[in-house]
């Protein structure tokens, strides 16, 4: 639990227009006053973000999130089940928000996070708070204060809540439609979804397929180390046999290559450099490691990173989803 000073410290900043990291259960959020237009407007400055992309909107309980948005009867039931959590509700928006807020959309997302520092900032401050993911756009999302002043550098106050428990962004989904979509894929998973409010859609399933990405490319970099990522699935041998041969190439025409490798696959690499994500068993420990490794990839300077798939079940369909995009869908199937 954060100092209550610190707390205060931060209140203060949040209440005269200013930003502060804080740390969520997710990842580090870079927060401002929702309702306060001049505010918000210094996040998308700040991260370099494109304004058409809507901001989350963080409360503290059912109680500020009615006086945000419209929670509808499955809004209401899976802020029941899930929160405080890593589940953003998409509702219809009561319009009391600048349009900065929403992308100038008429629904807004909400989430009540599973933080006591992030809750105890936002009823200090006494409002909601927009908050992205605290990275400038296009690198990976911090999960410790350390990777939130390497973006941001000293100037902006950060809380230091250390390292965050799930480790990916939110569950997004949209409960606006006749039948819910899940906009992104989180910890908090389809399954676990449908079991309290019956079927929804997902718009990401199409990343489970072979099919090429509709626009490859730079539109899908959003997680983006500097590294080349190229995720390698398959049988676990046949996985290990694709990676060596290609790391072992990489080496021969001078790049620093790094395997990404389950704990249980560790022994067919020999001294071939390798951190370890998570075992197959517990996709949770990658997805709760993910983001911090590829950002230590990059400060050692590796160009390549082979990454060993993760089984695309419970969080780990989270987990691939994310490591799809740092890869721009670049993908070894053997
Ligand atoms: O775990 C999280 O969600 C973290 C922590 C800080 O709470 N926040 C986060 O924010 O990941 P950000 O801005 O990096 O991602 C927000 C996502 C974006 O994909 C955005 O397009 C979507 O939520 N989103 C927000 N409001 C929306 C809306 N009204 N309609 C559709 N999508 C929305
Ligand atoms: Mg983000």
């Amino acid at each position: 639990m954060t100092d209550a000073h610190i707390i205060e410290k931060a209140a203060h900043i949040i209440i005269e227009g200013g930003l502060v990291a804080m740390p969520t259960e997710t990842v580090y959020g870079l927060a401002a006053n929702a309702l306060d237009a001049e505010a918000v407007s210094r996040i998308f400055t700040a991260k370099g973000r494109p304004d058409d992309n809507p901001l989350i909107v963080h409360v503290d309980g059912l109680m500020m999130a009615r006086q945000t948005g419209v929670m509808n009867e499955r809004a209401q039931a899976l802020a029941e089940r899930f929160w405080p959590g890593p589940l953003t509700l998409v509702v219809k928006s009561l319009g009391m928000l600048p349009l900065i807020v929403t992308a100038g959309l008429d629904t807004v997302g909400i989430r009540m996070p599973d933080c006591d520092t992030a809750l105890s900032l936002i009823s200090a401050a006494g409002v909601p708070l927009a908050a992205p993911s605290a990275n400038k756009s296009g690198s990976p999302s911090p999960t410790t204060a350390a990777h939130v002043a390497k973006d941001f550098g000293d100037e902006l106050f950060v809380i230091d809540g250390g390292a965050c428990s799930v480790g990916l962004e939110s569950t997004v989904i949209d409960l606006t439609a006749d039948v819910p979509v899940i906009l992104r894929p989180g910890v908090v998973t389809q399954q676990m979804i449908e079991e309290c409010i019956g079927s929804v859609e997902n718009a990401s399933a199409e990343f489970l397929s072979n099919a090429a990405p509709a626009a490859p490319g730079m539109k899908y970099r959003h997680y983006a180390p500097l590294a080349m990522v190229t995720v390698v699935e398959g049988h676990a041998v046949s996985v290990a046999e694709a990676i060596k041969y290609l790391y072992d190439k990489d080496l021969k025409k001078g790049e620093k290559p790094l395997v990404m490798a389950l704990r249980e696959n560790k022994r067919y690499y020999g001294r071939r450099d390798i951190v370890i994500t998570g075992s197959s068993g517990d996709p949770g420990e990658a997805a709760k490691k993910l983001y911090a490794l590829l950002r230590a990839a990059d400060e050692q300077q590796y160009s390549r990173i082979y990454f060993e798939a993760v089984p695309k079940e419970g969080i780990g369909y989270a987990v691939m989803n994310r490591v799809y995009k740092a890869a721009s869908y670049n993908i070894v199937k053997v």
